[in-house]
């Protein structure tokens, strides 16, 4: 409506009218200039036009709310033992630890984006990734394992596992654990079954045969769906408790937008990210921990 560039060209649009009834050279100088400004107000109409400055490059405006928190450093042991469990949703842990996972990559150019917002907040995640994706795109999880993340297992085609028979499962899980071993080096500790859907029977077979631990989730921001990062963030921020292993697809531009708000969020409501295997390491048992708790029914 009031755009004020509408006006500015306006008067010079005057302007250059009363010259052209002036002097004739000066003036038909100052006409080209005044439609020319008129041209450039007018076409700010329909399409922002862009701002050339000459200023600072690296400016950044200063956050309202501070300087961006950031994770304490994780010296954890990642070490497990085999006794710790068959499958989690979630590990009783003392202290307000979580583990923020992401299932589906790794993706050309949303794995690496995700992996600056990380690295910005010195927070290390878990990357479930699936070996076909591996293979295409191995110098990603070469740079995932050395930024200090931990890899597991998404199987090598994401096919539902729970429909497979033991030997399918075996091979789906062998030849995702040869393309992370064959693309970083690392053997995988950890699982999780495309679409959550592994069979009791199944996760016993693999924690027996390839010491994986089947990895569920206790909060599912259902971001697959893509809701908008902001509904992202509030689902996770609102679902975290302590403990907590949180579901992510670094597969979907949605969901690596939704992260810095995400990632800042729980860090100023006091939670500390570590990896699943960080996270399996420092559980606790239920039993101790009641003890320890009311040292008088002792
Ligand atoms: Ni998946």
């Amino acid at each position: 409506m009031s755009n004020p560039l509408h006006s500015i060209g306006y008067r010079f649009l005057n302007a250059s009218l009363s010259d052209v009834r002036g002097d004739g050279e000066k003036s038909s100088a100052l006409s080209r200039r005044g439609f020319m400004l008129l041209a450039a107000s007018l076409s700010s109409c329909s399409a922002a036009a862009p701002i050339k400055t000459t200023s600072n490059p690296k400016y950044r405006t200063p956050s309202p709310e501070g300087p961006k928190p950031r994770n304490p450093d994780m010296a954890h042991s990642s070490d497990f033992p085999k006794s710790a469990g068959v499958s989690f949703s979630r590990v009783p842990v003392s202290g307000n630890y979580i583990a923020l996972t992401f299932d589906d990559g790794p993706h050309p150019q949303n794995t690496p984006r995700l992996l600056d917002i990380l690295r910005a907040r010195n927070v290390k995640a878990t990357f479930f990734v699936i070996g076909r994706s591996v293979d295409l795109y191995p110098q990603i999880v070469r740079r995932t394992v050395a930024e200090g993340h931990e890899i597991g297992n998404h199987s090598h085609t994401h096919r539902l596992l729970s429909k497979l028979s033991d030997a399918e499962v075996r091979t789906e899980m062998a030849r995702c654990g040869d393309a992370v071993g064959r693309a970083a080096g690392v053997r995988m500790r950890t699982m999780r079954p495309p679409y959550g859907g592994l069979l009791q029977r199944q996760r016993e077979l693999v924690h027996a045969e390839f010491d994986y631990p089947t990895i569920l989730w206790s909060v599912d921001p259902l971001d697959w769906k893509r809701p908008g990062p902001s509904v992202v963030t509030s689902r996770i921020l609102s679902g975290t408790t302590a403990g907590g292993i949180v579901l992510a697809h670094d597969l979907h531009s949605q969901t690596v937008d939704a992260m810095p708000a995400t990632i800042d969020g729980l860090l100023r409501r006091g939670f500390k990210f570590v990896t699943v295997s960080q996270l399996l390491a420092m559980k606790t048992d239920p039993a101790t921990a009641q003890v320890a708790a009311n040292p008088a029914t002792f």
